[in-house]
């Protein structure tokens, strides 16, 4: 039996007349990891500070470990590890002392902070900048520190706010893969993203985010299946062509859409498509797995990163 651990209904939250969260409802089972995927400003922060009680809830409901989710809920912050967006370590300490300072917010006893730190820049391979200042880490660096500061207190649910934007593939795969051994532990994992690849690495179950609103739900490979099929075939051609084009690739696609310089054709089955494209004497073309950007770019008609 899964256990609803957050559990939101007509979820609202306003910053003076600008709506940023406009009425979402959702549930995260404990043990998943659950995505808000949404470009800039889509209000997954709003959502997830309003989750670990840090920005009051406008209207609706909120229920988070059984009990509503207020500012200041003492027990909700003692079982949730958060990894904010923004970088919120203190520069003038070293590596350690930020993760001492933090250990005593949460009430942990020196000693057992000592070894308990020790484990955690073994876990994020921060071990040789122990005594390292802030100004001195790389941002991929900093980001594992805050992965490594938000796991002091053993929590049960981690909100993970963009963990890795701006970081380059090869830290960013180290956290995915530090992010999916805590998964398997049995820690629930919310993560907010706008890539798209790390919803579709780490999510069990996403919710496609624009404008404070929920546009789908779901599971991610299942969301592409739906929403778009197997392959996207992107076609360069001038705006003015559209209608000749797409009057003649009906039989081979399941939808389409124009964005920009570019045609999107999402198939089942790129190949006739593509061969009656080489008919038509269009030769500047790619074929592509399908993804969640696709699922967006459906939904929206807008990129997920502008
Ligand atoms: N503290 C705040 N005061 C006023 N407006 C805010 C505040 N925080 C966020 N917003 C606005 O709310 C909307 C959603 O922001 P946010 O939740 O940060 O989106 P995301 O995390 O998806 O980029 C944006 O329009 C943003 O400018
Ligand atoms: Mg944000």
């Amino acid at each position: 039996m899964t256990k609803t651990l957050v559990s939101a209904k007509d979820l609202r939250k306003n910053y003076g007349s600008l709506i940023a969260v406009d009425g979402i409802s959702f549930e995260i089972q404990e043990g998943e990891c659950f995505g808000f995927l949404g470009p800039n400003g889509a209000g997954k922060t709003t959502t997830v500070k309003m989750i670990h009680c840090v920005s009051p809830v406008t209207s609706g409901t909120l229920i988070v470990n059984g009990l509503p989710a207020h500012i200041n809920n003492r027990a909700l912050k003692k079982m949730t590890g958060i990894i904010p967006q923004e970088i919120t370590l203190d520069v003038d300490l070293t590596v350690y002392e930020n993760l001492i300072i933090f250990a005593k917010f949460f009430d942990i006893p020196k000693r057992e902070a000592k070894k308990r730190i020790a484990e955690l820049l073994h876990f994020v391979e921060l071990e040789a900048k122990r005594n390292s200042k802030i100004s001195e880490l790389s941002t991929g660096m900093k980001r594992r520190l805050l992965v490594a500061r938000a796991l002091l207190n053993h929590p049960k649910l981690i909100v993970a706010d963009e963990p890795t934007t701006g970081l380059d593939p090869q830290a960013r795969h180290l956290i995915w893969q530090r992010l999916r051994q805590l998964k398997s532990e049995g820690v629930t994992l919310i993560l907010t993203t706008q890539y798209m690849e790390e919803a579709q690495q780490l999510c069990d179950r996403i919710v496609v985010m624009h404008q404070g609103k929920i546009l789908k739900e779901g599971v991610p490979s299942k969301l592409v299946a739906e929403q778009i099929g197997r392959e996207v075939v992107e076609v360069r051609v001038p705006k003015e062509e559209d209608e000749r084009i797409v009057g003649q690739l009906t039989e081979f696609s399941c939808g389409h859409e124009r964005v920009g310089d570019t045609l999107y054709f999402y198939c089942r089955d790129g190949q006739g498509l593509m061969k009656k494209l080489v008919e038509l004497d269009l030769h500047n073309y790619l074929t592509r797995p399908a993804t969640l950007e696709d699922v967006f770019l459906k939904l929206t008609g807008r990129s997920l990163i502008e």
